[in-house]
């Protein structure tokens, strides 16, 4: 309840944040780091495929976010880094910090390779009891767990060449120091493929889990201080998609929307094995007692029916994992993911740097019928609305609506939030494309008659870099059937990002065209559709 002295006190916030809380749970997720950024972000250069509101690393290399963290105030993302080159290397951990997740502010390299290895990907926690005994001054430190991987004694074929280390900070993420005894979890006899640490803090048994990726199943092990380890069980051999190494998963729990209960997913990233080819993450729902996770009944047979369930349909967003410490007031996750796909990454037109990340995602779930959905909108990104630059009513969508013409706005840095009323004609097909001069074109959109989204690049500018790249459209179902079809996107320079019927299907795509797109229209084939809703903002640079 308000009282008149918390007004007094609080003013008016109190009660917008009450009020949005009820209206609209994900904008308190919003509202947490909605806080003018502390540090202005490190500038980029300019260059042709530099994202306008996506991270990049300064130069050089990047593959998967790592040791995402929230502390203080303060989202540490650390990744994949090869400092050297612009295609996979010694890894690192690169490091960025940032209050807002919008604004990033490049930080030291936080891990370099050592005699045991090359730094491969792993999460971060704080130690918030000093379980470790690594901390200072009676603070709790931020630990670290990765994967070493050690290349000479792979190349001697040699199997026990990846294993885990852990590093500490006890000034907030600023500087490391690796454990003096590591590896903390040796590997295990016969287990060539053993990586991606991801710890959580298991409060019921007071004590931490890892999910680690091992070939083709996930493992759980847990430890009193994130330094003695057991193995507990295993999960997934004959489960989901395989046929690809299984990667970098991630265990956390989500209240089910709409009831005081909770559940257990547990993100896997597979590469190859996608459903539109290359790498993709897969999750699963159940139950996890601490021990072993087991999948929800309900969830089993949805498994049957669909094979594997995708967490998104695009090519490009993989090897993501949440934030450690962060959740939003209904308990969402916070997600980060790579914005590439094994298939291609090394060989995109980009010139002195290599992948962005995608936008972060707020994770929650959801019962639709009888099956589970993970949900995924767009995380605290409001703040980087600009201007709106169009807002139209019900308009029946006779031809193509071109924005450009009415508005001006940049298809590089733009925010579409679309409302269809679909018709009744399986010939009918709704979506955006951005076009250029040289007639280059990038379409995405809603097919009705097969019932599935579409990303179309295959004549989106360059793609004879790579064979895989522009193949095929990529397409992934909807899974309701309402009449209404809502799509938020988010177009930048070089990708498209889209949350459809409320974060219930996602799709990422890179694209590259030779020239800036700078046309944008809204369009619908066959029959009709009805344009209930389009507001279209700018994204602030
Ligand atoms: C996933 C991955 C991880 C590994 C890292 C190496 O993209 O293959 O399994 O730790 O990249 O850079």
């Amino acid at each position: 309840m308000i009282t008149q002295s918390d007004m007094k006190r609080y003013g008016w916030t109190i009660v917008a944040v009450l009020l949005l809380s009820i209206l609209c749970p994900h904008t308190i997720l919003q509202a947490q780091v909605m806080q003018a950024p502390k540090s202005p972000a490190s500038p980029r250069p300019t260059e042709q495929y530099r994202p306008n509101f996506h991270f990049t690393p300064p130069a050089h290399w990047m593959n998967d976010p790592n040791g995402l963290v929230f502390l203080d105030g303060t989202f540490h993302l650390f990744y994949q880094h090869y400092p050297e080159g612009v295609v996979w290397g010694p890894m690192h951990w690169g490091h960025a910090t940032s209050s807002d997740m919008f604004h990033w502010e490049d930080q030291p390299i936080a891990l370099y390779p050592d005699s045991l290895g090359m730094i491969f990907s792993g999460s971060a926690v704080y130690d918030e009891k000093n379980t470790s005994g690594l901390g200072k001054n009676g603070k709790g430190p931020l630990v670290a767990m990765f994967t070493y991987h050690n290349m000479p004694l792979e190349k001697s074929g040699g199997e026990a060449f990846q294993y885990q280390g852990i590093a500490y900070s006890n000034d907030q993420g600023k500087t490391w120091n690796k454990y003096a005894s590591n590896p903390v979890i040796p590997t295990p006899k016969g287990a060539r493929d053993f990586r991606d640490p991801k710890v959580i803090w298991d409060a019921k048994k007071q004590r931490w889990v890892v999910a680690l990726a091992v070939k083709d199943h996930v493992e759980f092990w847990t430890a009193p201080d994130l330094i003695h380890w057991t193995y507990q069980s295993s999960f997934g051999a004959n489960l989901g998609a395989h046929g690809g190494v299984w990667e970098c998963p991630d265990l956390f729990a989500l209240p089910i929307q709409g009831s005081k209960k909770q559940k257990w997913v547990l993100l896997v990233s597979i590469n190859p094995g996608g459903p539109n080819g290359g790498s993709a993450t897969q999750y699963f729902v159940g139950d996890f007692d601490g021990k072993d996770f087991k999948l929800d009944p309900a969830f089993a047979t949805q498994l049957q029916r669909e094979q594997a369930v995708w967490l998104d349909w695009g090519r490009d967003n993989y090897a993501g994992v949440t934030f450690s410490n962060f959740a939003g007031a209904k308990g969402e996750r916070l997600f980060l993911g790579w914005m590439s796909n094994w298939d291609y990454a090394q060989v995109v037109p980009t010139g002195t740097w290599r992948s962005a990340m995608t936008l972060p995602r707020s994770l929650s779930l959801k019962k639709v019928g009888a099956d589970w959905r993970v949900r995924g909108v767009p995380g605290p990104t409001l703040q980087m609305r600009d201007k709106q630059y169009l807002s139209v009513g019900p308009t029946a969508l006779e031809t193509p609506l071109n924005l450009n013409a009415l508005t001006g706005i940049r298809p590089d840095a733009m925010e579409l939030v679309l409302e269809f009323e679909l018709p009744d004609d399986p010939t009918c097909k709704v979506g955006v494309e951005l076009r250029n001069s040289l007639g280059e074109r990038y379409q995405i959109g809603y097919d009705v008659g097969a019932k599935r989204f579409f990303s179309d690049r295959t004549q989106a500018g360059k793609n004879d870099f790579s064979k895989d790249f522009a193949n095929k459209v990529s397409t992934g179902p909807r899974v309701v059937k309402d009449r209404i079809l809502k799509m938020h996107l988010y177009f930048d320079t070089a990708s498209c990002e889209l949350f459809a019927d409320n974060g219930l299907f996602q799709m990422t795509e890179i694209y590259f065209p030779s020239q800036n797109f700078n046309a944008v229209q809204v369009f619908s084939t066959g029959k009709t559709a009805v344009l209930r809703k389009l507001e279209a903002f700018g994204v602030k640079q």
